[in-house]
């Protein structure tokens, strides 16, 4: 087999067998096949595309190329919950605990941040001492012992994928579906669950800008998931605003307590619930979309979600009193109003305009060896559908002294204010199974 006659192949239109695509990542990895080659070859699956076949084959020999979680000795059923990435996404530091206190378990290898979006490592390092780097046994018992656990990647994890991602970065082949399916989905059934809800974001602040391309990649994820034995499902989410109102770590991780304790924004605790009744719907432990609804509702009323919450705190050796005194959390120095010059009602928050903004202050990482300040961030008060007057408050802006005032600049012109009235996107605009 030689890499030029499959390169050729695909810049034609044709199929490329699972030996053929055994052949090219094995080399790739292997440093057999050159940077130059595998860059004309995702050149060409960019123009021509994947089938379900070679897509799936794809997402197995990335996930063969490093080493796979088995949770099977895990007493219950282990899910994963993925989102694509969003501006304030803060869903897991809720659902984690959410669905261990509804009796599923919840062993989630986390990502950093990179970009506009935020990742939950990052946010979970705000709660003094909280440790990520768990060893495999540690991991495996607080699973075991409380069900859930949020820790950072230890495990070589599809290491194909990581050399061919850098590679699509700099050589514009990230935008393809199949490519980007493959490339989640090797990871995802590499960490090991049975069943996985991905949450693909939508919008201005999402890697998918719109509706159709956003229902294709959820498609071809979950059929890469079912194809390979994992109960696989997806929301499509909207993303054209920040989702709830925090956007910066240590602010997202008082959001997220506070929508534990009942009080959150009305949109996170909405898509968090929907979240755990699917996936309770999904493992079977509820039948129907009332029971399952009820019975993720009843876990946040009661109080067992925050203790999950606290529980996952105290065993990766955080300072759980956090959850009462937001004080212990870093805060930034500087907070600046924005406040509306017009009134009106709130057409747009561009999520992606305040991700930016959130970025600059120095709560995202540009490039991946970027420090980040976990104290700062935005606070988004006006959604959109709102109706505000002159003067109101549409947001604050935490800073310390790095680049406040473009930041601030940058938060205003995401609000766009109309003198019609606005209906708000829904929030969950599809689901697939
Ligand atoms: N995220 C991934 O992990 N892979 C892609 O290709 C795109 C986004």
């Amino acid at each position: 087999m030689r890499a030029v006659d499959l390169i050729i192949k695909k810049k034609n239109g044709g199929t490329l067998t699972r030996e053929e695509i055994k052949f090219l990542i094995k080399g790739y990895v292997d440093g057999r096949i050159p940077d130059y080659q595998m860059s004309s070859l995702l050149m060409a699956i960019c123009f021509q595309g994947m089938n379900e076949q070679e897509q799936s084959d794809l997402t197995l020999e990335m996930l063969l190329s490093g080493e796979r979680i088995d949770l099977s000795s895990i007493n219950g059923i282990c899910v994963d919950k993925h989102s694509t990435g969003g501006v304030g996404d803060k869903t897991t530091l809720v659902v984690a605990p959410l669905a261990a206190a509804c009796g599923l378990k919840m062993a989630k290898m986390s990502g950093r941040g990179l970009g506009h979006t935020g990742g939950t490592l990052d946010k979970l390092e705000a709660i003094p001492n909280f440790r990520i780097a768990l060893s495999p046994r540690d991991f495996f018992r607080q699973v075991e012992e409380i069900s859930l656990a949020v820790a950072g990647q230890t495990a070589n994890i599809a290491p194909a994928d990581k050399k061919l991602y850098a590679l699509r970065d700099v050589t514009g082949t990230v935008e393809a579906v199949g490519l980007i399916a493959s490339s989640i989905m090797s990871k995802k059934l590499a960490s090991g669950a049975t069943h996985i809800l991905l949450d693909v974001k939508v919008g201005d602040g999402a890697f998918m800008k719109d509706l159709d391309s956003a229902r294709e990649l959820a498609k071809a994820m979950v059929a890469i998931g079912n194809r390979n034995g994992r109960v696989t499902a997806a929301l499509l989410t909207d993303m054209d605003q920040p989702l709830g109102s925090a956007v910066g770590n240590a602010l997202e991780v008082i959001e997220a307590i506070e929508t534990l304790k009942g009080r959150g924004p009305k949109d996170l605790e909405e898509l968090s619930l929907r979240i755990v009744s699917e996936l309770l719907l999904m493992t079977g432990l509820e039948n129907s979309e009332e029971e399952a609804s009820a019975r993720a509702k009843r876990a946040l009323e009661d109080g067992s979600a925050l203790n999950k919450f606290r529980q996952m705190i105290e065993y990766q050796g955080g300072d759980a009193r956090v959850i009462e005194d937001y004080s212990l959390l870093p805060a930034a120095k500087i907070t600046i109003e924005v406040r509306a010059n017009s009134e009106g009602h709130v057409r747009n928050v561009r999520a992606l305009a305040i991700g930016n903004a959130a970025m600059l202050l120095g709560a995202g990482r540009v490039t991946k060896e970027d420090e980040i300040d976990l104290a700062v961030g935005i606070k988004v008060h006006a959604k959109v559908g709102d109706r505000i007057k002159k003067g109101d408050l549409l947001a604050t802006v935490h800073g310390n002294e790095k680049n406040l005032e473009e930041a601030v600049d940058m938060v205003r012109s995401a609000f766009e204010i109309s003198d019609q009235k606005i209906v708000p996107n829904k929030l969950i605009l599809d689901v697939i199974k």
